[in-house]
């Protein structure tokens, strides 16, 4: 029998076993099991700085007379050790075990929708607590779109007390009755139930960037400009170019009725707004959307074309890379550095401007063959609102025309199809939820959770210390770590 498993270990069959009293997500990138263990309640921990490791790497030694020692360059480092230590330790046993571990990339990523609908701060806060399990370290928050604003900007109080209502919202197809007809082509009709006001106050924000950088998470706030802004539109008509009222959409999908780009006033609201953004958001880095902004509007508009012309830029995509480059170069003065969607290079960006890649790794080769930084998140396999092909699933899900089971979440690797000297540029990638059909936090976690744990295992494991059937084993007691200890609710395995 003995022979027979080593026979199958040598052929490749039982992927991995020398790691196989280690069930650790995302899989430490060097690991050596010492033999026997040591009682949880037994540990001295003992922790001391090492300059020479890497930035949130860390050593960790756990030997059978109950010492345990840390050693990491940082605070991050530090608090990643404790975070293995944890998953280490089953039915108060740790086993004796001696790893060096560090993030194949600095970006390691989720993106958050609160604006198509409210997720609100319990699910947030349990996100957070999730993401710092699996030592993920940015949230990308975004707050703007045409179906709501959800930050509270003092200057502006119309934001949030028109911009966070919306009139109604889309319904679940099972809901739709026999003869309705859905409202853009999908098939979903609008409930009709006001849906708001929900936002964060400022309070709330300062808490939530408080409680993150605890868990050394950054959060990255997302200001869309110069589309996905019918909220602020309607709060604000002045904003848009044709000076209409509207209300926050209903529907999914992209409004045309986008910030006037020929408007001071409108740039002067912006700067306002991300004044009070970098106040409450200390990290380094602020999103300034720039996906999806149809430019029929400002075809039509006399402000947007005398903008074009007076600076003689290159149409309405050259005035959209003209709005891009007054932000950049605005939040740079304030210390900040700009990120947005792969949309923002065909207004020829500057090479400070970091892209956002989620169309598909495309934008981010090009930044990268540019010099621009890039993140990368493209839709397949980083779009966590698509179907992922489990058996019985309740959710609702936008047909994309494929499935993403957690297998090709699994398969996300950052720096494919970029040339080996340009990986730097490369700074890691995350995972996208839309929240359109997405109605609350449960559903959120259902079709986050466990996906976005293997992605972060990409964001962090080297590839070549990456096992596809070895997670597979690994993901069974942390997806039960997810439901009984972070209350969220992780869909089933299969
Ligand atoms: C996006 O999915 N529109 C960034
Ligand atoms: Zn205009």
């Amino acid at each position: 029998m003995k022979g027979a498993i080593c026979a199958a270990i040598a052929a490749g069959a039982i992927a991995m076993d020398a790691t196989a009293a280690i069930s650790v997500v995302p899989m430490p990138n060097k690991v050596t099991e010492l033999g026997g263990f040591c009682l949880a309640t037994n540990v001295t921990i003992e922790t001391l700085t090492d300059a020479s490791i890497p930035a949130e790497g860390y050593t960790l030694k756990v030997t059978e007379d109950g010492s345990v020692k840390i050693a990491s360059s940082g605070d991050a480092g530090r608090f990643y050790a404790m975070i293995t230590l944890e998953q280490l330790t089953k039915d108060g046993k740790v086993p004796c075990v001696e790893i060096e571990d560090a993030p194949r990339f600095k970006w390691r990523g989720l993106h958050f929708d609160d604006c198509r609908h409210f997720m609100g701060k319990e699910t947030l806060m349990k996100t957070l607590d999730a993401m710092a399990y699996h030592k993920l370290n940015v949230f990308h928050w975004h707050l703007t779109e045409d179906q709501g604003w959800r930050i509270e900007i003092k200057k502006y109080p119309l934001l949030t007390a028109k911009g966070a209502v919306r009139p109604g919202s889309p319904k679940p197809a099972v809901l739709k009755k026999p003869g309705e007809t859905g409202q853009d082509g999908t098939g979903w009709v609008n409930n009709n139930i006001e849906y708001g006001p929900f936002f964060y106050t400022q309070d709330d924000v300062r808490e939530i960037v408080a409680y993150a950088q605890n868990l050394h998470i950054t959060v990255v706030p997302e200001i869309e400009l110069p589309g996905h802004a019918l909220a602020a539109i309607s709060a604000y008509p002045e904003l848009g170019c044709t000076g209409e009222q509207f209300t926050p959409w209903t529907r999914w999908g992209v409004s045309e009725h986008i910030f006037c780009g020929g408007n001071d006033k409108v740039i002067s609201f912006l700067e306002d707004v991300i004044d009070e953004v970098c106040e409450l958001f200390p990290g380094p880095i602020v999103h300034i959307g720039g996906d999806e902004a149809p430019k029929k509007a400002w075809r039509k508009c006399p402000k947007c074309q005398a903008r074009i012309n007076e600076l003689g830029l290159d149409g309405e995509e050259g005035l959209q890379g003209w709005m891009t480059r007054h932000f950049t170069e605005y939040l740079a003065k304030k210390g900040r550095r700009a990120i947005g969607w792969d949309e923002v290079l065909d207004g020829n960006p500057g090479k400070d401007t970091i892209i956002m890649s989620w169309r598909g790794p495309e934008g981010g080769i090009k930044a990268a063959a540019r010099g621009n930084d890039a993140v990368m998140c493209p839709v397949n396999p980083c779009y966590l609102d698509i179907e992922q092909g489990i058996d019985e699933d309740p959710c609702e899900y936008i047909n994309y025309g494929f499935k993403l089971p957690l297998e090709l979440c699994y398969g996300f690797d950052p720096a494919a199809g970029i040339p080996e000297d340009q990986q730097k540029h490369i700074l890691g990638g995350q995972g996208n939820n839309w929240t359109e059909y997405t109605w609350n936090g449960s559903e959120f976690e259902w079709k986050v959770w466990p996906r976005m744990s293997a992605i972060a295992e990409c964001l962090w494991t080297e590839k070549k210390n990456k096992d596809w059937q070895n997670f597979s084993q690994r993901i069974v007691p942390l997806r039960k770590s997810l439901v009984k200890r972070f209350r969220i609710n992780a869909s089933p395995l299969r």
